[in-house]
């Protein structure tokens, strides 16, 4: 069966081959959304984009085919396998989010800005790289709309296993005569320089030992699905994370955990609205700092072994957040539930403690009758009765879902532009919230839609 690659959302795959004709740079598509009706029903989660944008890569250390299960159908995961699939990776979709990768093809390892531009997480290959080759040559990761994200983290923990690390032009270069296993101690817990040290560490010669490191389920997704190649990484999901060097790693099947931040989304979604809803396809346990906030703020939430459902049947009220590392309140939900406190009695007190400039959404909000005050990592928060529809703008992913959410719960009709920042972490987002009785469509601004074939 022959399907054509349309967009960067859309990824259908050529079984016979990974043909990728163009990655929309804009997609000019907006979502419109009449509010006011109550989420009901239950909805799938999709697999963890945090966690395959780490896996995908980590794919080229073995010296044998892998196959993924519950892969995301997201463009961030599209724009990693075409990454693998221009370096001369063989990537076959054997299934709607079964994708079988066999990296034996990869001789130069670089990634060019021109693909690299498109995903920050690109700098995976570095760790990656380096883990195999032994050096490596990738564009620095773009500027973010979150506020500064530097990396030298990860330049620190490369350095410290025996690479050197150059700015060339833009593009890092890093190469190493050996690995040798170190001990590595992170200034501030970082989920990607977390990442990067055990890709690299994992053939290293001897033990790594990562302290203050990141805890998010991700990470130990990764260490699990490099183990089920024959790594031998103990402690993930601790601060602490060994790694012991190996020298072969081989093929695996292996399936991606739910996406927690997706979940998260839609528990927000259903509480915005007053609705009800069964969120099926996650794991509890990643969920139980988002848990404890909702239930905080009146929202009934009831765990099953697989899924958890939302309803509310009383008055939304206010309460403080700060975002930190897991298993603290992720900041991938700050955007959502800042918008459900929005809607809240009572003032709230939201601090962003992870990144500079995560409140840029806040100014769409306002468009919407949002009565929000930033200054600096901090939004003072007075509760409204409702949102008002209008025509808003997403500025980065979270921030446009949360856009999505109070376009959800307002009264009268929301127009959200640039919604390619949501495409790249929710899969097939407005069928899933269709299917819960919303009233949402995608439409395509008329204008020239800027695409480049890569
Ligand atoms: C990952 O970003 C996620 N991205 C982000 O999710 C998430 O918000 C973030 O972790 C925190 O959980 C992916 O996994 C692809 P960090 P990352 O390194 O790795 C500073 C989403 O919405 N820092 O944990 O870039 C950094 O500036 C995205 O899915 C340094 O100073 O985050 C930030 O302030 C958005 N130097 C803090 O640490 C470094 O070398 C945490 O960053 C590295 C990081």
């Amino acid at each position: 069966m022959r399907l054509k690659y349309t967009s960067a959302v859309h990824l259908n795959i050529e079984f016979i081959s990974f043909k990728a004709v163009y990655i929309g740079e804009k997609n000019l598509e907006k979502f419109i959304i009449k509010g006011g009706r109550r989420l009901q029903g239950e909805v799938e989660i999709s697999g963890a984009k945090n966690a395959a944008v780490a896996i995908i890569p980590a794919a080229i250390l073995s010296d044998e085919p892998c196959v993924l299960e519950n892969v995301p159908n997201i463009s961030d995961v599209s724009i990693s396998l075409r990454i693998l699939y221009e370096m001369g990776a063989d990537v076959k979709f054997i299934g709607k989010n079964t994708v079988r990768i066999d990296a034996s093809g990869i001789k130069d390892p670089v990634v060019p800005y021109e693909m690299a531009k498109h995903m920050r997480a690109s700098y995976y290959f570095l760790g990656t790289f380096l883990g195999k080759f032994k050096r490596a040559r990738v564009a620095m990761p773009g500027g973010c709309y979150l506020g500064d994200r530097p990396i030298d983290q990860h330049l620190k923990a490369f350095s410290t296993l025996g690479a050197s690390c150059t700015l060339d032009h833009g593009m890092i270069d890093i190469q190493a005569e050996t690995l040798l296993g170190s001990q590595i101690y992170f200034d501030m817990v970082t989920v990607g320089a977390t990442i990067n040290t055990m890709l690299a560490a994992v053939k290293a010669t001897g033990m790594t030992v990562i302290e203050n490191a990141a805890k998010e389920p991700h990470i130990v997704d990764l260490a699990n699905f490099l183990n089920s190649m024959g790594a031998d990484i103990m402690g993930a999901g601790t601060d602490v994370i060994k790694i012991r060097g190996v020298k072969k790693l081989k093929g695996t099947t292996y399936a991606i955990i739910p996406d927690q931040i997706e979940a998260g989304t839609f528990m927000v979604a259903a509480a915005a609205t007053k609705g009800d809803v069964l969120i099926k396809n996650v794991i509890p346990k990643h969920l139980e700092s988002i848990t404890a906030k909702l239930e905080k703020i009146g929202v009934n939430v009831e765990e099953f072994d697989d899924s958890i459902r939302i309803s509310v049947d009383g008055p939304l009220v206010k309460t403080s957040i700060k975002t930190m590392p897991h298993p603290g309140f992720p900041t991938d939900m700050q955007p959502q539930i800042s918008t459900l406190l929005c809607l809240a009695e009572g003032t709230s007190i939201v601090t962003e403690s992870i990144f500079d400039n995560r409140f840029r959404y806040v100014d769409e909000l306002r468009r919407m009758g949002a009565n929000v005050s930033v200054d600096g990592k901090v939004a003072v928060i007075e509760g409204v009765g409702s949102f008002m529809g209008a025509p808003v703008t997403a500025p980065d992913l979270r921030a446009g879902a949360a856009l999505v959410i109070a376009g959800l719960a307002a009264k009268g009709v929301t127009e959200i532009e640039d919604i390619y920042h949501i495409e790249r972490g929710y899969e097939s987002f407005e069928e899933k919230l269709r299917s819960l009785g919303a009233d949402i469509e995608k439409k395509s601004v008329p204008g020239v839609a800027v695409r480049k074939a890569l």
